[in-house]
């Protein structure tokens, strides 16, 4: 029996009931492949703010430091919106992402077979795709010095700089490049280079370290053909790599290729531990009312078992329960339609943890 610490961070809005229903997939899948799971639960995002009166408290991020694993929710909500940014709840999120050194994103963007007819785009457009977006997550517009406002003339003037250094730009290049190597051997790396100075460094470095990796190809997509080509023609992309900022916009476009941005999860990654966290926000407007599709979530408990636990047969063994649960017909509001089962988040969480029991007692 291995022991495992995870630090589970609900946050706000619909992150509570989602993190639930994720949790009792963990400790299902957990138990089935001998892991003890250690829980501690905390407030983070506007929940601590509400509480603390700070994003996330120092000996939280501690905790995290320590643990082997963190899941994260969703942060955010309405009633934080005019607080000053380093106290918004997003930055709780920045501060973990940073003082964890999660420089790497991962954000897989597969097709369902189930859910080939209920995406927004032609099934024959969004059959098979199998994307990974690799965003680069400490470093760009998101954290660039100097950021301010200041009045000028009478009226106001705003700032954030966009900055990355060669190291910075390798050490992700690196990841999705290994990354490209296990999958379909193709890199498109996204940027801005008819304008931007960091986009022209990104460019350089990338077709520089591109010169190791003679197995991969490796191409330059401007960020704006991209954002087309992902609804044009998704089936070519296999590995994306880009920045901060990028990855951010374009992986909720990718996620809608799947059918819902209730599907996509992620996993950021660096030297120390992990953290898990659905693709989608809190969204306040559903929230407490067992509305919001737990798949994300679910799905990014499959990316614990695989990154931080080294477990894959447990992760694929959740997607294909996730697979199995929409191939029946069961669906939450975001992707209901005609003559589908509509249930709610607990009840979708429920059916992924019976379909996960089914699955070990015909293996035994
Ligand atoms: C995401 C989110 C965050 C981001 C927000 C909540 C800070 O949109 O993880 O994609 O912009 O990175
Ligand atoms: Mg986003």
């Amino acid at each position: 029996m291995t022991a495992r610490k995870i630090i589970v961070l609900p946050g706000d809005g619909i992150g509570a009931e989602v993190t639930r229903a994720a949790m009792a997939v963990l400790e299902t899948v957990a138990e089935q492949f001998d892991v003890s799971i250690q829980r501690e639960e905390f407030l983070v995002g506007g929940a601590s703010i509400d509480a603390y009166g700070v994003p996330i408290q120092d000996d939280v991020l501690d905790a995290c430091k320590e643990a082997d694993a963190v899941f994260l929710g969703a942060v955010g909500g309405p009633q934080w919106d005019d607080v000053p940014r380093e106290k918004r709840p997003e930055a709780a999120l920045l501060r973990l992402r940073k003082e964890l050194g999660l420089f790497t994103n991962f954000r897989p963007v597969k097709a369902y077979a189930p859910l080939l007819n209920e995406s927004t785009l032609r099934s024959d457009i969004v059959e098979d795709i199998d994307i990974l977006v690799v965003r680069e997550l400490t470093g760009g517009i998101y954290f660039g010095q100097p950021r301010f406002t200041e009045q000028v003339n009478g009226e106001e003037r705003a700032v954030d700089t966009m900055e990355y250094r060669t190291s910075e730009i390798e050490r992700i290049t690196r990841v999705a490049f290994e990354a490209a190597s296990r999958r379909r051997n193709k890199v498109t790396s996204v940027d801005k280079a008819n304008i931007l100075a960091t986009s022209r460094l990104w460019r350089k470095t990338v077709s520089e370290l591109a010169a190791d990796y003679t197995d991969l190809e490796v191409e330059h997509m401007l960020v704006d053909n991209c954002a087309m080509q992902l609804v044009r023609y998704p089936r070519q992309f296999d590995v994306i790599l880009t920045s901060n900022m990028f990855g951010d916009i374009l992986s909720d476009e990718a996620a809608m290729l799947t059918g819902s941005l209730g599907l996509l999860p992620s996993a950021s990654l660096g030297d120390g531990t992990a953290m898990y966290e659905p693709v989608h926000g809190s969204a306040p407007d559903i929230a407490g009312q067992d509305l919001a599709n737990p798949l994300a979530a679910i799905a990014s408990v499959a990316l614990m078992f695989r990154y931080s636990f080294n477990l894959e047969q447990a992760a694929s063994t959740i997607e294909q329960a996730i697979d199995d649960v929409l191939r029946s017909g069961v669906r939450t509001k975001d992707l209901h339609t005609d003559g589908k089962l509509l249930v709610g988040t607990a009840e979708m969480g429920e059916r992924i943890v019976e379909k996960l029991q089914i699955a070990t007692v015909n293996k035994d």
